[in-house]
């Protein structure tokens, strides 16, 4: 659902070209996680939150130790151990580690913006969650403010054409972080069904 195109017009925006590069990778992650976890239940949603928690501490320690100023997006970890705590879960073991090496231009650029994006599809789930769960469930995740906010102040960063390195920096990091969430969430999956093999 990330963008009605999988090639961008040159001279497009980095918004677009990223979108375009990654749209089949987040159209998978959509059916992975749906596959994984889904949010028709109460106990879908907590297994939701913990792929989410497992996939997102990784590149939250990624992102603090090496995005320059201003483009680490808030911390939702944190978020996430309160809804599961509310719902009575304990927190998962995180996702394997997550490293892009030492990072070079729009690395972070990239990685903050599928994190910061990942906030649109999220305001989308809040809805169906509140009225599958009847209000009752607890959304500290999906409804985090603080990275709609941290989303608003991005976009000015990625509406605009980008030199050839940056782009590719971007590219390279926005796609490596939708191959480490479908990694966890196939892990998710594999845990839900021991026996089933999941496909290469
Ligand atoms: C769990 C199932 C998911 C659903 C149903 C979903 C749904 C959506 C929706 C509705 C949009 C907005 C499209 C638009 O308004 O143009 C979107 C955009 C996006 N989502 Fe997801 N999403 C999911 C998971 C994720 C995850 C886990 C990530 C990140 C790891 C992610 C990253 C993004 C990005 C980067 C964008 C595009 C931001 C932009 O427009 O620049 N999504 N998603």
């Amino acid at each position: 659902m990330a963008a009605a195109s999988d090639t961008a017009e040159p001279g497009a925006s980095l918004r677009t070209h990223l979108r375009a590069a990654t749209m089949a990778a987040h159209d998978l992650l959509d059916h992975a996680m749906q596959a994984a976890s889904g949010w028709q239940t109460r106990d879908d949603y907590a297994r939701f939150l913990a792929l989410q928690h497992a996939a997102r501490a990784p590149l939250e320690t990624w992102l603090a130790a090496n995005a320059p100023e201003g483009l680490a997006p808030p911390v939702q970890t944190a978020l996430l151990a309160q809804d599961m705590e509310r719902l009575g879960h304990a927190l998962p073991r995180p996702a394997a580690l997550f490293t892009l090496g030492r990072a070079g231009p729009g690395t972070a650029l990239g990685a903050a913006w599928v994190l910061a994006g990942s906030a649109l599809g999220n305001k989308a789930i809040a809805r169906q969650v509140a009225r599958i769960g009847g209000g009752t469930w607890p959304d500290a995740f999906l409804g985090d403010e603080a990275m709609m906010t941290f989303w608003h102040g991005l976009r000015a960063q990625i509406e605009r054409p980008a030199e050839p390195a940056e782009a590719a920096g971007a590219t390279r990091a926005a796609e490596a972080v939708f191959a480490h969430f479908l990694a966890a969430a196939e892990a998710g999956r594999a845990a839900l069904a021991p026996d089933e093999k999941v496909p290469a």
